[in-house]
Parts: structure tokens; C-alpha cells; sequence
């Protein structure tokens, strides 16, 4: 197979070109069995598809649970041959978390420190290859940030550090703090935001590579029937037939075009589709075709 890892930035850590989303795994969608999650993980990395993307809430704060005793399945040996992300510094209000009575972002250390504990505990490993704030919170404070960054890196216990959906502005101000090796961001023609909103190009400036959530544009692509996404799914059908493909290979090909390096996490939970995403990583998309679909996203021509 063809995806090989690569560095997301000069000092950062090597990831697949394609990252699977967990997002769904669990009960926020496919509520799959740790049988079929295991079998999910085993496909992923037959694909090449080494690097798992997780944040705490997800699925309620219950998916990386599963997916740890997914993964135990494999034995300790697969440790090794596989990336983990996970993401902390959102509190949601639920049965689960009886103390938090009005959702809200947490930057403290305090929050980070118990954060990445439970991650260990539920991903059933001693480091996380990458650990990223999940928001910016207006409230953060870089040295608070910094120091529980530093140690959590001299316990061994997460290697690299990030964030996701943050403003350049937000992004600068944490990086005079802490190294920091990627921003992960929505970006898909209908929200080609993070092109043109200063983050790409700090991105590229830095020398580090964006992780992009939904490079689909979320099941909206695929569900949608307003006139935005009916005009963008002829223009992708209509190109994905020029090249011979499928029109997931198409977006995710725009997804990658970009000089940055994007990867794509991917929202999928499904084996063919997943297939289907690594020829991808084989497609350079024509420059004109590029535009036309960011015409199509945009619902209008460049100036
Ligand atoms: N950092 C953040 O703030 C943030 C936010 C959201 C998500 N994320 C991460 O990004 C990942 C991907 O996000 P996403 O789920 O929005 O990505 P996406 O890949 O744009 O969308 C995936 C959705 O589209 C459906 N889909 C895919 N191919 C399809 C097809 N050919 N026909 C019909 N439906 C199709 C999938 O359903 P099936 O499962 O049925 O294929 C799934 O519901 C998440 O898992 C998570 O790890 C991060």
C-alpha cells in the first residue's frame, strides 16, 4: 500500500498522510463492538492509515475507552506501528461529567495534567504521540499551557503538542510559549476559510502541516440538498468522471493540493470508503480543476 509517514513539521511527529477519525467509532455514530473496532484499527493499518485522531469528548467522553480495548486486542506490539492524537480543554455538560454545569473550554494546567491522564488510561498507553487544545479559550494563559506542556513531555507522556481551530493570532501567541507542530482545522470547498484567513500561510511560513477535520465537509456533502451543496456535487461528479475516480477521492485530492501539506483526518467508519481514500494520495489534481471546485464551493469566481 502506498501511504508512508511523514514529519508534520522540522521537529514533529511522523503521521500517515490520510488519519483516521474516531469521532464516529463509538456512540456518537457507528457504536461499533471492540470486535469490529479492533477489525477497524487492523484495516487501518493494512491501508498504511497508522495515525488515530481522538479527542477526550468524543462519543461523551466514552470512544477512547473503546478504542483502547480495541486496540488491546492487537497486543502490545502494535503500540509502535500506530500514531495516537487526542485532543483536551472542552468540558461538555453531561451525566458524565456531574460537575461541569455550562459547557466551556479549560486551558488551566490543572485541567490538561487530568486530561491526558485519563487519555493514557483509556487508550491503554503510556505516551500519546500528539496532544492538542482543542479550541482556543479565551481565558488561556500561555505560561499555565507552557508548564503543563513541559511536563507532561518530561514524564514521557506526550511527545508533541498542538491545536486546533485556532486563529493565527491565537496561534502565535501560544507558539512564543511552546513548540508547537500543527493546527487542526475545518477546511473543504464549502468552508475554504483557513485558505484565505491568514492560517495556511503561517502554516506554510512555520514550516508545519495542517491536520484538516471534515475534509468531506462532514455528511452535509454527501446529505445535503440546498443549492450550495447540489452545485458543488455536480462540479466534483463532473471532474471525479474526468479522472476516473469517486468523488470522495476528488475532495480529498483538493484537500491535499495545497502547498502546506494538509492531511486529512477522515470522517468514515466504513472499509470501502476507507479504501477508496488512499487513492487519493495518488491523485495531483490539475490546477484549473482546483478552482473550479473552489468556484463550485464558493458560489463565485475568483476576482
Ligand atoms: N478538531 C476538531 O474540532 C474536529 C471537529 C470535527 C471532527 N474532527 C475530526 O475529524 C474527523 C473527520 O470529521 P468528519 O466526520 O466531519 O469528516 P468527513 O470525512 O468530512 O465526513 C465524514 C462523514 O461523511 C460520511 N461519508 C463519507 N463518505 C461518504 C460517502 N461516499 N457517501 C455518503 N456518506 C459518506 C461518513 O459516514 P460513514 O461513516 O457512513 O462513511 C461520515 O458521516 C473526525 O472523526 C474527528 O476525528 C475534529
Amino acid at each position: 500500500m502506498n501511504a508512508t509517514n511523514s514529519p508534520l513539521s522540522p521537529n514533529g511527529p511522523q503521521l500517515s498522510e490520510l488519519v483516521a477519525g474516531t469521532m464516529t467509532w463509538g456512540e456518537w455514530g457507528a457504536n461499533y463492538s471492540t470486535a469490529e473496532q479492533a477489525d477497524l484499527i487492523g484495516h487501518c493499518l493494512e491501508l498504511g492509515i497508522t495515525t488515530f485522531d481522538h479527542a477526550d469528548i468524543y462519543g461523551d467522553y466514552s470512544t477512547e475507552e473503546g478504542f483502547g480495548r480495541a486496540l488491546d486486542q492487537h497486543g502490545t506490539g502494535v503500540r509502535a506501528q500506530l500514531q495516537l492524537v487526542t485532543k483536551c480543554g472542552i468540558q461538555l455538560e453531561t451525566s458524565r461529567r456531574p460537575d461541569t454545569y455550562v459547557k466551556h473550554y479549560n486551558s488551566s494546567h490543572a485541567h490538561i495534567m487530568a486530561s491526558a491522564e485519563r487519555s493514557l488510561t483509556n487508550l491503554r498507553t503510556d505516551y500519546l504521540d500528539l496532544l492538542l487544545l482543542h479550541r482556543p479559550d479565551p481565558l488561556m494563559e500561555v505560561d499555565e499551557i507552557a508548564r503543563a506542556f513541559t511536563e507532561l513531555r518530561n514524564a514521557g507522556k506526550v511527545r508533541h503538542f498542538g491545536v486546533s481551530n485556532f486563529t493565527p493570532g491565537q496561534f502565535a501567541l501560544l507558539a512564543d510559549g511552546v513548540e508547537l507542530v500543527t493546527n487542526q482545522v475545518e477546511c473543504h470547498p464549502m468552508h475554504p476559510d483557513p485558505l484565505f484567513d491568514g492560517t495556511y500561510d503561517q502554516c506554510q511560513r512555520r514550516g508545519i502541516r495542517p491536520m484538516v477535520w471534515s475534509p468531506l465537509g462532514g455528511s452535509d456533502y454527501f446529505k445535503g440538498d440546498g443549492t450550495a451543496v447540489l452545485r458543488l456535487r455536480a462540479k466534483v461528479q463532473e471532474i471525479a468522471g474526468a479522472y476516473g475516480v469517486e468523488e470522495d477521492v476528488v475532495l480529498l485530492a483538493w484537500c491535499r493540493r495545497h502547498p502546506t501539506g494538509p492531511l486529512p483526518v477522515l470522517g468514515t467508519t466504513k472499509k470501502e470508503r476507507l479504501n477508496r481514500s488512499v487513492r487519493a494520495l495518488d491523485l495531483q489534481l490539475e490546477r484549473q480543476h482546483w478552482f473550479e471546485i473552489l468556484e463550485a464551493g464558493r458560489g463565485y469566481e475568483v476576482a
